[in-house]
Order: structure tokens, then C-alpha cells, then sequence
């Protein structure tokens, strides 16, 4: 490899940076060769780096060594060095689709800063090679424009969200990683102690406890970009590890909270160029509310289709499966697709499978066509709740109605997925709105029929809402928490509450979810204690990061924010972690593995 003095790398621009008005300015850029085309005579190059690409060209002046014949030897993802003029292209030439498209630099030194193997996929052609593949040499895989910029929004947001924390009195404050278990729902990972032999740490699902703690300690207004660690199965949403923006505040309500919330995600849009509604103009939608109209609690209110309860309606009717499901305690809803009477039979069919997917036993359907109900199930639905169903649903001629019967969770399940599916099918809304809500007025907790008891919808730290407090012991299914989630587009962003700052209370709720005196001592003894000494009133929240920056880029996984994430079955193709660890190390920690990873490498 040839040297090179270290004047070649001061560059004076990166590769995204270069116009017209720099015309005849002598440049230094530096970056990998993307593309090489030889035109006999010229060899033009695309150079590229993390913040754009920029023509090079080398031009032939006859001689052996003409930066011609030099720049010949050059490969995809080379890396170097030039210095040159910029010139114009010429109208004919500009490439309207780069910023930097209407110049070129015409090359006067090359310096070959290090040659590349071929590589396994060229970042360009990314979408030919799997996820594996892309994950297993993620470095080129990053090298993608689209990756860079992904990663340089993901690093705006951060700095627009610390500034927003910062100028509102926030500090950051670290907590540890090897903690205690905190219920954040998802299963811990674990890290055993080789000092304490026998004894574990957990990695935190959230600095949940220790916030709290915070604000016992006086701190006021707490925050941390933070990674949190879960051990729950993965959607193209979740991550094992992940960043949450994670904050609490003293002396302070839900209204406090929603306000510096936005504030944050105001600045956050601003970084893409995309406006935040005011704080007045934010829908609250209680949870009873969504989980009614929308299925679930992160509605997506880019589109209306609500689900209708139409128990009432076709209980009326003749129809074994409505009638049977509502006598058994469950409930029937509909929706009306706009436009949908000229679904095929194949159409519906898929649909039908879809919801199949999502526990629902079945799904039916009618059309309405010239005013009259057709097809389906519609024979077994007389006029009168024909004329009550359009009405409840809203539904026109042209449209067709899905229904779904059964117990509430599986219909909320299956009809509101397909309500989305729908929306997303015939395009219902613009793809380019950004739809937030709030979603206010959650149950404090709720029945877990397998295990028979009850669980906390949020976490064991949520305030019950002070009226809801007596029923705590009568009827809790009925108590709401001051609790809340933001939500854009149909994607839960971020969560939190107002906190129990009282022992007493937090007793009475560790009580009714089943969690005993001992237990509580062993597991939160510590955060007891603290609400016994002097704890303010105090509430937060956690943004999901990745989810936020997903949404703001346009990803369709988290896996494109992140810089090097797990796989859906966990794993880092990268580094290959999880891997085996050695005798050694597992007798320092006094572990004996069972049934040793098969094809794990063996280390000594
Ligand atoms: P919660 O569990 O709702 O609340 O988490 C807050 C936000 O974190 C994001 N999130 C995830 N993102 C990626 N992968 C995951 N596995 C994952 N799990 C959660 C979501 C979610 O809205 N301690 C409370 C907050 C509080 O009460 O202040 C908590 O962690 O965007």
C-alpha cells in the first residue's frame, strides 16, 4: 500500500456539499468509489460518504501516467483521496436527482487511501441480498445513503430533544444497568454476579424505580436517553435492546407531562421538516373510547372505518353465530368499507384468512347493492336491522359490511387489524400525515383469566385516579389510572403516568396484584422505603426512540434506525452474539450449562 502524506485527507467539503456557485473553487474530497465508468479516455467516478456523492471525473492528457491510467485500476469501495476543480456539467449532463448533480470535479491527484476486497453485496443493490446477509456486513450495508441519513436524523433528534429537555430545566441523570428486575411485563435478561456467586443482576426493562428514586432525592426534572433491555418475542417494532427517552418531573400533573412531551416532539418533527399540531388541537381519546372504535389503544385516526357494536342490532336476527356468541357473553362488531360491494370472492376470502390469523373464528360479510343487502349473510338479516345496521354504521350503497363474533379481545383483535389492513390496502388516508393522539383514561388493571389475577395495564407504580381510589378493593376492573400514551399513526410512542407517591397506596396495589408483603420488600423494599421518606407528587413518561425515528424517516422496521440491531430470532449476525463462553469463565461464575449450543465454536 502506497503512503500517502496526511495532506490528502484535508478535505476541504464532504461528498453531499459541492453547487454550482462552487465552480472553479479547488476542492479536496475523500470518500469510497461507489460506481466506475470507463468512457475511454475519462473514467468518471461516483465518491461517495455518509453525506452525499459527488462526481469525479479523470481525464487523459496522453501520458503513461495520466490520472486516466490511474484512476483505471480503481474498484467499487476503494477508498480515496482527490484533489481537483470544480466545473459545471452542462445542462445535458446534470443529474437533477443529487443536490451535488449539476458539478463534477475534474481530478488533478489521486491518492489510493486503501483497496477493498469485492465486496459480499454492493450497498446499492441491498434489496437483492437478505437481511442476514445486510446484518452480517452491516458496515456496507450502512454505507447506503439511506442508512447514513438515518442514522444522522436518528443523532439531530437526540441533540433537538436533549435541547428541548435542557431549556425546560431537565438534567440527565445515569442509572445503573446492573440492577434489580423491574415490571415493566417482558421477561428480564440476566447477568450472574461472579462476586456474589449464585445471585444475578437484571438488566432494567426501564430506570423506572430509580426515577422515581430521583425524585425522592429532590431532583426535580430527570431525564435519560437510555437503553432499556427486554427479553420479549420480536416484531419489526421491538427490539430486545432499545432507547427510550425517558423522563419524571415533581410537583407535577398529567398536564405537566403532556406538555414537555410535545414540546419534544415538536422540535423532533422540526428536525424533518414536518409540523406538530398545538397542544389544544391533540385529541384525547379515552381508552374505552379506542378500544370501542379503533380495536386497540394506539388507534390510528389517520381514517375513520370505526368498529361498531351491532350486538344489539342482530341479536334480532335468526343468525345461529351472532345470536349463540352474544347468549355466551360475547359480543358482535361490523364495520362498512367504502367501495367494498366490488370486492371478489378471492378478495374476501383473503380477507377472511386474515382475520383467521388473528384468532377470529370467521368473518362475515354483505354487500350493499341498489340499496339492498347482497350476498353473505344477508339472507339471514331482515329488513328492519338491515335499515338499522346502515344507519349505525353510516354505510352506503356500494359498500360492504365485516363482521366479527366472538369474545371482545378477539374481536377488537381481528376486526380492528383488518381496519387497518384495509386502510393501508385501498390507501384511506395520505402517507404523509403525521395523525398524534393521546390515549387518556386507561384501566388501572386487568383480569388475567389464566393465572387468575389481576395485572397492572401500565406498571405496579401507576396512580389510580383519586376517585376511582375506594374501588380499589370493591370493583377494580372499574379504577382508571392517571396514566397515558402518544400516538402517531397507529403506533404506540411513548407511555406514562402520574406515580404513586403514597406507601400506603402502593401497598394497596401491590396487595391487589397479588404481590405480598415479603415479596414487595425483596423486590421493591428500596422504593417503598424511599416513598416513606419525604416523596413529592410526581409523574413521567418514556418516548420509544427507535419507533420515533422509524415513524420520521419512514422505516419499515426498527431494524433501519438502528445501527446494529438483533434479528428476530435475537441474534447479532455481525458479532454472532449470543455466543458460548468458556469452562473457565463458567466456573468463576460457579454455572453449569445443561445442554451446550450445538455448533458453537469451542474457546479455550
Ligand atoms: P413502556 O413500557 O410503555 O413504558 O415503554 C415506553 C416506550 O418504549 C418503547 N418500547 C419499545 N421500543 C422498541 N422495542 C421494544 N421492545 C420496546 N418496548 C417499549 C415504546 C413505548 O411506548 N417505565 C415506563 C415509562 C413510564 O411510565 O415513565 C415504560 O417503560 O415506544
Amino acid at each position: 500500500m502506497e503512503t500517502f502524506k496526511d495532506e490528502v485527507l484535508k478535505r476541504t467539503h464532504n461528498c453531499g456539499q459541492l453547487r454550482i456557485e462552487d465552480v472553479d473553487s479547488s476542492v479536496r474530497l475523500c470518500g469510497w468509489v461507489r460506481s466506475y465508468r470507463d468512457h475511454g479516455g475519462v473514467v468518471f467516478i461516483d465518491l461517495r460518504d455518509r453525506d452525499g456523492i459527488t462526481q469525479v471525473v479523470f481525464e487523459s492528457d496522453e501520458s503513461e501516467d495520466s490520472l486516466y491510467s490511474q484512476a483505471r485500476i480503481l474498484r467499487n469501495e476503494w477508498v480515496i483521496a482527490v484533489a481537483g476543480k470544480v466545473q459545471p456539467r452542462g445542462q445535458e449532463r446534470e443529474n437533477p436527482k443529487l443536490p451535488t448533480g449539476k458539478i463534477e470535479v475534474v481530478v488533478s491527484e489521486l491518492t489510493v487511501l486503501n483497496k477493498s476486497d469485492t465486496v459480499p453485496f454492493e450497498p446499492d443493490e441491498f434489496s437483492n441480498v437478505s437481511e442476514e446477509m445486510r446484518l452480517k456486513y452491516r458496515y456496507i450495508d450502512l454505507r447506503r445513503p439511506e442508512m447514513a441519513n438515518a442514522l444522522m436524523t436518528r443523532h439531530k433528534i437526540c441533540k433537538a430533544m436533549r435541547n428541548a429537555l435542557d431549556d425546560d430545566g431537565f438534567i440527565e441523570v445515569e442509572t445503573p444497568f446492573l440492577t434489580k428486575s423491574t415490571p415493566e411485563g417482558a421477561r428480564d435478561f440476566l447477568v450472574p454476579s461472579r462476586v456474589q456467586q449464585g445471585m444475578f443482576y437484571a438488566l432494567p426493562q426501564s430506570p423506572q424505580l430509580f426515577k422515581q428514586i430521583l425524585m425522592v432525592s429532590g431532583m426535580d426534572k430527570y431525564y435519560q436517553i437510555v437503553r432499556c433491555f427486554r427479553d420479549e418475542d420480536l416484531r419489526a417494532d421491538r427490539q430486545p435492546e432499545f432507547t427510550q427517552i425517558d423522563l419524571e418531573m415533581s410537583f407535577a400533573a398529567e398536564a405537566d407531562v403532556m406538555r414537555i412531551t410535545n414540546k419534544i416532539l415538536r422540535d423532533t418533527c422540526k428536525v424533518v421538516g414536518k409540523d406538530f399540531p398545538a397542544d389544544e388541537d391533540i385529541p384525547k381519546i379515552p381508552y374505552d373510547e379506542s378500544m370501542a372504535y379503533y380495536g386497540n389503544d394506539r388507534p390510528d385516526i389517520r381514517f375513520e372505518m370505526f368498529l361498531h357494536d351491532v350486538g344489539e342490532i342482530v341479536s334480532k336476527t335468526d343468525f345461529k353465530v351472532f345470536v349463540d356468541t352474544i347468549a355466551k357473553g360475547g359480543i358482535v362488531k361490523a364495520i362498512a368499507v367504502p367501495g367494498g360491494a366490488k370486492f371478489t370472492r378471492k378478495e374476501i376470502d383473503g380477507y377472511t384468512a386474515y382475520v383467521g390469523d388473528l384468532d377470529a373464528k370467521g368473518l362475515a360479510w354483505c354487500k350493499i347493492e341498489g340499496g339492498q343487502f347482497a350476498g353473505g349473510v344477508s339472507k339471514f338479516l331482515p329488513q328492519d336491522v338491515q335499515s338499522e345496521l346502515t344507519k349505525q354504521l353510516g354505510a352506503n350503497d356500494g359498500d360492504i359490511i365485516f363482521f366479527v363474533a366472538d369474545k371482545a379481545s378477539t374481536v377488537n383483535k381481528a376486526l380492528g387489524g383488518l381496519r387497518i389492513k384495509l386502510g393501508k390496502d385501498f390507501k384511506m388516508y395520505d402517507e404523509n400525515t403525521f395523525a398524534w393522539c393521546w390515549v387518556t383514561d386507561f384501566p388501572m388493571v386487568e383480569y388475567n383469566e389464566g393465572e387468575k389475577r389481576w395485572d397492572a395495564l401500565h406498571h405496579p407504580f401507576t396512580a389510580p385516579k383519586a376517585e376511582d381510589i375506594d374501588k380499589l378493593d370493591t370493583d377494580p376492573g372499574s379504577v382508571k389510572a392517571r396514566a397515558y400514551d402518544i400516538v402517531c399513526n397507529g403506533v404506540e410512542l411513548g407511555g406514562g403516568s402520574v406515580r404513586i407517591h403514597s406507601p400506603e397506596i402502593q401497598k394497596k396495589v401491590f396487595e391487589l396484584l397479588g404481590i405480598g408483603e415479603e415479596e414487595a420488600k425483596v423486590k421493591f423494599g428500596f422504593l417503598l422505603d424511599a416513598l416513606r421518606f419525604g416523596a413529592p407528587p410526581h409523574g413521567g413518561l418514556a418516548l420509544g426512540l427507535d419507533r420515533i425515528v422509524m415513524i420520521m424517516v419512514g422505516g419499515q422496521s426498527l431494524r433501519d434506525v438502528i445501527a446494529f440491531p438483533k434479528t428476530q430470532r435475537a441474534i447479532c449476525p455481525l458479532t454472532n452474539a449470543p455466543g458460548s463462553v468458556s469452562d473457565k469463565q463458567l466456573a468463576e461464575l460457579d454455572i453449569r450449562v445443561i445442554t451446550p449450543a450445538q455448533n458453537a465454536p469451542v474457546l479455550e
